[in-house]
């Protein structure tokens, strides 16, 4: 479905932030990027829609070059990809309800959904979002009176609306506590398992790639160096994860907490 070929970026600076990566992900798939600092995930996760230019090689999505897509091709394209990030990028001062809808504008900036007129359609697929991610009943606080972790649904809630084939999120939990992770890590689970949404994320800690995973790729200094699937990763003990991963790779949680909560 989605192919990575031999993806390479260079920043304006030099930085060879990607080297020669090459792999595909098949629909339905819960795709788990890890990699130390600096190796270049976040990278990858914005060259697959195009947010960041790709230096050389080719992404493939559903046989279509998306780096070779016109500006109209692209947009429609990135419809595809909802995003989710570690700040959540959430207008603070405007109702989760509006950064919910705000979403439906695909890539115009949140700010602007204010000038844009909604229809009943957009309301009715905003309040949807919000009750997949437990979040109806906060539609119209606005987005800086909650939590780290209700803001992160939120986030999921505004990439929902662009109806996304894939959801690229990038180290989606890295700014929350052991329980909130398992918390949205359990709403991406659950959104991926049932209504097929391709899963693509970036995290940092063994238990939870263990836990959702259903592969796993490592990244280290821009090349792709470790690909795993979901027993392999089972099996992999603290001291192999660090070799692909580096001393920053730590365990989390207790063995407790890894059947999740939902109720952050
Ligand atoms: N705009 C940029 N200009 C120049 N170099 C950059 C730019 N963005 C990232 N880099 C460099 O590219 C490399 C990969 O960065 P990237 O942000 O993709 O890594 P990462 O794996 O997401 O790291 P982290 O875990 O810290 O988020 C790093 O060396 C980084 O310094
Ligand atoms: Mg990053």
């Amino acid at each position: 479905m989605l192919e990575v070929q031999h993806l390479t970026k260079v920043y304006p600076d030099g930085t060879v932030a990607l080297k020669d990566v090459s792999f595909s992900v098949q629909e339905g798939e819960f795709l788990v990027v890890i990699g130390l600092s600096g190796a270049g995930k976040s990278t990858l996760l914005r060259c697959i829609n195009r947010l960041i230019e790709p230096t050389e090689g080719k992404i493939i999505w559903n046989g279509v070059d998306v780096t070779k897509a016109d500006p109209k091709s692209l947009r429609r394209i990135r419809r595809d990809f909802g995003m989710i990030f570690q700040q959540f990028n959430l207008v603070q001062r405007l109702s989760v309800q509006m950064n919910v809808l705000a979403g439906r504008l695909g890539y115009v900036s949140p700010a602007m959904s204010l000038l844009y007129r909604f229809n009943e359609e957009d309301y009715q697929m905003a309040e949807e979002a919000l009750r997949k991610v437990g979040l109806l009943e906060m539609a119209y606080k606005r987005a800086r009176e909650l939590s780290g972790g209700q803001q992160q649904r939120v986030g999921i809630a505004r990439a929902l609306m662009q109806q996304p084939k894939v959801i690229l999120a990038d180290e989606p939990v890295a700014s929350l506590d052991p329980v909130l992770a398992h918390s949205i890590l359990g709403y991406l689970e659950r959104l991926n398992k049932e209504e097929g949404i391709t899963v693509i994320c970036s995290l940092h800690y063994l238990d939870l790639v263990q836990r959702y995973a259903s592969r796993v790729i490592g990244l280290r200094g821009g090349q792709l160096v470790y690909e795993g699937s979901r027993e392999d990763i089972r099996r992999m003990t603290d001291a192999q994860f660090k070799e692909v991963y580096g001393e920053e790779a730590e365990r989390i949680a207790p063995p407790s907490l890894l059947g999740g909560t939902k109720d952050a």
